[in-house]
């Protein structure tokens, strides 16, 4: 049975394959519990929530599910480049985004103070809500985390961008890793070298992570359909994590013009940029993010300051219907999506990938 695997066991669900979690907003307790409901993995992105909004999420899909699902954390940079910004690096900043102010006819902001959430306060609401799993990106959480959750029979998960790091992650004694090969959407999750010094496609991470490691391993990036699913389960992985087919359904908290764009007939084009966040991550190509592949990120402030420096020009882009400043993010999936509901999408996955393996057609 193709979807009897390591993982299966370990996170106690029918198939392996998972939807992957959305920070910025994009998750949504429905999609959730659609998945987990079905016999797949939800995940519920808390990157921006506080510790009080993460008990009330857990909450909500408790009361939706009572199947497995993970809640996803982002680890804290170690250096982080936003603790040393100036005022002289904002100014240049500001010059190299007038134009585009300009062009939306909005006044340039002032130095952003954005705030993020303290990762120790929202652990201790994770710990205190116990969900059945625990996702990372970024990092790897400290030993005692990683001790506390064992003792609470919370099953961890950590993401690997490059062999190195799922190295990292298994001597951790996380208890699974997730693969993210260069073709993902969203951020670049890298954690030891650079996101542009770990891009790696995803057959060929897969590849090299479990041929290296013993964990078992899930992939991630560009996986679209069944085939996806047995190619990757064919190199090694114990399963799939799907963001940007999820993403595009009714389910998702992405908004009806993202949805469209990436449920479109035109296969996506993406680039992967800093430019609206600060940190690399993968978006459906604009004129912006074009201009950016040759002005390059010297001048962009790291995350948060870059987010909150870019929000007045997305809305003001949103509201004069001009899309070319809103970074719709997407990976780059094998086939053209096609899937508004993800019931539908979580079907057809296990359907073609059973008939892959019934057919013997790989
Ligand atoms: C809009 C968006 C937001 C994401 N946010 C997170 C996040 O907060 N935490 C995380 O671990 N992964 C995040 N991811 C990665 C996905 O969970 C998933 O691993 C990835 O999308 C898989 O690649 P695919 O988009 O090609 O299917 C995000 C992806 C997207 C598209």
């Amino acid at each position: 049975m193709w979807n009897k695997t390591r993982a299966t066991k370990l996170l106690r669900v029918k198939y392996p394959i998972i939807q992957g979690p959305f920070g910025g907003g994009f998750s949504s307790v429905q999609l959730v519990s659609t998945v987990s409901n079905l016999g797949g993995m939800g995940s519920f992105g808390l990157n921006a929530y506080t510790p009080e909004e993460i008990l009330e999420v857990d909450n909500e899909i408790k009361q939706s599910t009572n199947k497995t699902y993970a809640l996803n954390l982002w680890v804290p940079l170690k250096d982080d480049p936003a603790d040393n910004y100036e005022k002289k690096d904002f100014e240049a900043l500001r010059k190299l985004f007038k134009p585009y102010f300009d062009k939306m006819q909005i006044p340039l902001p002032e130095i952003p103070n954005p705030k993020t959430q303290d990762f120790e306060m929202q652990v201790e609401s994770i710990l205190k809500t116990k969900p059945p799993v625990a996702s990372f990106i970024y990092g790897i959480p400290s030993k005692e985390i990683i001790a506390e959750l064992k003792k609470r029979g919370i099953t961890s998960m950590a993401t690997a961008t490059t062999l190195e790091e799922a190295v990292m992650i298994e001597e951790a004694k996380i208890d699974l890793v997730i693969s993210s090969g260069s073709e993902a959407g969203g951020h670049r999750a890298s954690f030891i070298k650079s996101a542009e010094e770990s891009l790696t496609c995803t057959l060929l991470l897969i590849h090299q992570v479990t041929d290296t490691i013993n964990l078992p391993v899930i992939a991630a990036g560009g996986i679209s359909n069944g085939k996806d699913i047995a190619d990757v389960l064919k190199q090694g992985a114990a399963a799939v994590q799907i963001g940007t087919a999820f993403l595009a359904t009714n389910e998702s908290n992405a908004s009806a013009i993202h949805k469209s764009k990436l449920l479109s007939n035109k296969s996506i084009k993406t680039d992967l940029t800093k430019v609206y966040t600060g940190r690399l991550a993968r978006a459906i190509s604009n004129d912006l993010s074009q201009d950016f592949q040759s002005l390059g990120n010297e001048n962009i402030a790291p995350y948060p300051i870059q987010s909150a420096f870019m929000s007045s020009l997305r809305s003001a882009s949103i509201e004069q219907n001009k899309l070319d400043y809103v970074g719709f993010w997407s990976g780059q999936p094998s086939t053209v999506l096609r899937h508004k509901s993800a019931k539908k999408l979580l079907n057809s996955l296990i359907h073609e990938a059973s008939k892959i393996y019934e057919n013997k057609s790989w």
